[in-house]
């Protein structure tokens, strides 16, 4: 999942196009490039590494031009080098191309344009376009690109510049996410929203199959397969820039952490009354949602992990059965899907494509499908039947937080929600429940205001270790598995999370002296289960921290506690989330580790 960016106007396009890309990082940091018109050829730079390398290469001698695209990468085809990064040149270089998605028939393209003479120099799939375009170029531009893009299997957001027609810029969308920056006389085309919010808060959100001819003065969208021209909506961004800086902050995940707060207070805004929980978009009658035999919940990584919070929540309070799916082969399973059947996938980008397939194949089948997504505008927001907005504002740092929070806040409301409209939950037990939910911001700040340092010292113990393990029960174990992989993608040490009483059945094997192992121990009903667990981790010679509520005397139990405020055992992910979040972020620092952009990893998996 790469980033792509692109610009025409009066101004100069090379740092608007970096400022562009350094927005659009996340999603990709293998290599950079940037390709410019000026005015008497297309120049071409691009390096291997992080666009700080790209910034340094064209320092001394900045490319000059007011039309150009630039590339930043996360490589699926060909490793991280020069030759493989973007953007990419037919022979002759009069049609340079930024891509970011996978050619699937590239292999089979590239042998038929080899037989026709053009020469490669990169392993990538990508390469095949800028030559199938000047294979197909008969003085038009658009033309060549509709003509070019009609043999690509896969997925691409593309932007396209030509020597022979370099006042415009060409963008294409087919399963991989692009919009179109409005700007008076100069115009924008990037992967993501926060490219262009510096310049405009006015986008068109291209569809698929859709295409854009931009140039300084207008904005025009066009059917691929048809040509026709597209009468497209302007959707109105309500994020502001400075949502995407990191305000003082080291990281941006700790930003993100220290905004969660906010984020509860913002998901449950306007949604919460004393005893009833109510989603203006969502449009599920109570005859509806009685009629749901089965739930879905459909998302990966993080998300999915906020999937098995729901599970426990709905299951408990609204008596319908859950099933917690990992999209990739939730898509592939044929599932028992029928119209009784509620599929809810979860999303914080709203781009990645195993859920956004998840979501095809559900309403393919039936199936009634609800998303939980934090984009605003993104594709499966705008895909599915019913939307309820997470509020979490742009999520810059690889590693999700404040958007798991959002998840589980309205994870939350949404089982208060089921229950009540299948009259599983009377007055008194929604509004104590209720109640807590709205403590919970309070809550989360004083978590992060007084458990920080404590945190931070422990992060100095462990940041030696190169395992770690995390346990709990019920609630606390989904927890725990959403610890374990933020260890895992921000400090690079080997982590697992398992159910507490199912260690013994094998892992137990792997506790020895030394071994870190972060117990959550919140709930009430198998407490003495969990800490039965504890001891026989300790007799192995693990150290254990404990994440416990405050007020739960069980200090000799673990070598380190760290305690939470009190709430209802139901709730208590949102609580114990917040220091497992703070301890791999310090243990990383500590590590010295890419905190906001871990290796191998980007922010919004858009291929498969
Ligand atoms: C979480 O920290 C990771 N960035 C990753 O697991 C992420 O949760 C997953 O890729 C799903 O992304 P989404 O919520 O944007 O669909």
């Amino acid at each position: 999942m790469c980033g792509i960016v692109g610009y025409v106007g009066e101004q100069d396009a090379t740092s608007i196009l970096l400022a562009g890309l350094k927005k659009l990082e996340y999603r990709g940091y293998d290599s950079a490039g940037i390709a410019l018109y000026n005015g008497l050829e297309i120049t071409l730079d691009k390096t291997v590494g992080k666009l700080s390398e790209l910034e340094k290469l064209v320092s001394n001698n900045p490319p000059k031009g007011n039309i150009g695209i630039a590339h930043t990468r996360w490589a699926t085809h060909g490793k991280p080098s020069s030759p493989n990064s973007h953007p990419h040149s037919c022979c002759c270089g009069d049609v340079v191309v930024v891509h970011n998605g996978i050619i699937e028939n590239y292999v089979k393209l590239k042998e038929e344009l080899k037989e026709k003479g053009h020469q490669f120099s990169s392993a990538t799939d990508t390469e095949v376009i800028p030559h199938l375009i000047d294979e197909y170029y008969e003085g038009d531009i658009k033309d060549a690109v509709r003509k070019a893009v009609a043999r690509l299997k896969g997925a691409y957001a593309l932007g396209v510049l030509s020597l022979q027609e370099p006042d415009r810029l060409i963008a294409v969308r087919q399963d991989s996410p692009l919009v179109i920056g409005l700007n008076g006389n100069e115009n924008f085309l990037a992967s993501d929203i926060p490219a262009v919010l510096d310049h405009t808060d006015e986008v068109y959100i291209l569809d698929d199959g859709e295409m854009a001819e931009i140039t300084d003065k207008q904005v025009e969208i066009f059917n691929v397969e048809t040509a026709q021209l597209i009468d497209k909506d302007i959707f109105k961004v309500d994020w502001d820039p400075g949502m995407a800086e990191k305000s003082g902050f080291d990281h941006f995940m700790l930003k993100e952490i220290h905004e969660q707060p906010e984020t509860i207070r913002k998901s449950i805004a306007g949604r919460l009354n004393e005893t009833d929980i109510k989603f203006d978009e969502v449009n599920l009658s109570q005859e509806e949602i009685k009629s749901y035999s089965r739930i879905y919940v459909v998302a990966c990584g993080t998300a999915y992990h906020s999937g098995l919070v729901a599970k426990y929540a709905i299951e408990d309070l609204a008596k319908i059965p859950v099933e917690v799916d990992v999209a990739s082969e939730f898509r592939y399973r044929n599932p028992l899907i029928d119209e009784n059947t509620l599929v809810i996938v979860v999303s914080q980008s709203g781009e990645t494509a195993d859920t956004l397939a998840a979501l095809r194949e559900a309403k393919a089948n039936g199936a009634r499908a609800l998303a939980l997504v934090n984009t605003v505008g993104s594709t499966i927001a705008r895909e599915a039947d019913d939307v309820i907005y997470i509020h979490a504002g742009p999520e810059i740092a690889v590693a999700s937080t404040k958007a798991y929070i959002g998840m589980l806040s309205c994870f939350y409301m949404l089982a208060i929600y089921l229950a009540r409209a299948k009259n599983k939950l009377n007055d008194q037990a929604s509004a104590k429940l209720i109640k807590a939910l709205s403590k919970l911001p309070e809550q989360v700040g004083k978590i992060i205001k007084e458990d920080t340092d404590k945190i931070k010292q422990l992060a100095k113990n462990y940041a030696k270790q190169e395992h770690a393990f995390f346990i709990g029960r019920k609630i606390d174990y989904s927890v725990a598995l959403e610890g374990s992989l933020k260890l895992k993608e921000i400090s690079y040490i080997h982590s697992e999370a398992y159910p507490a009483g199912e260690l013994k059945h094998g892992t137990l094997a792997l506790i020895e002296e030394g071994i870190p192992v972060i117990a959550l121990a919140t709930q009430t009903s198998v407490l003495d289960k969990t800490l039965s667990n504890v001891k026989e981790v300790k007799a192995r010679g693990g150290v254990v921290t404990g994440v416990v509520f405050v007020g739960q005397e069980e200090k000799e139990q673990f070598d380190y506690q760290i305690e939470v405020p009190k709430t209802e055992d139901i709730l208590s992910t949102i609580l114990t989330a917040i220091p497992l979040q703070l301890l791999s972020y310090y243990i990383a620092v500590e590590r010295g580790c890419d905190v906001d952009q871990p290796r191998n990893l980007a922010k919004s998996v858009t291929v498969e």
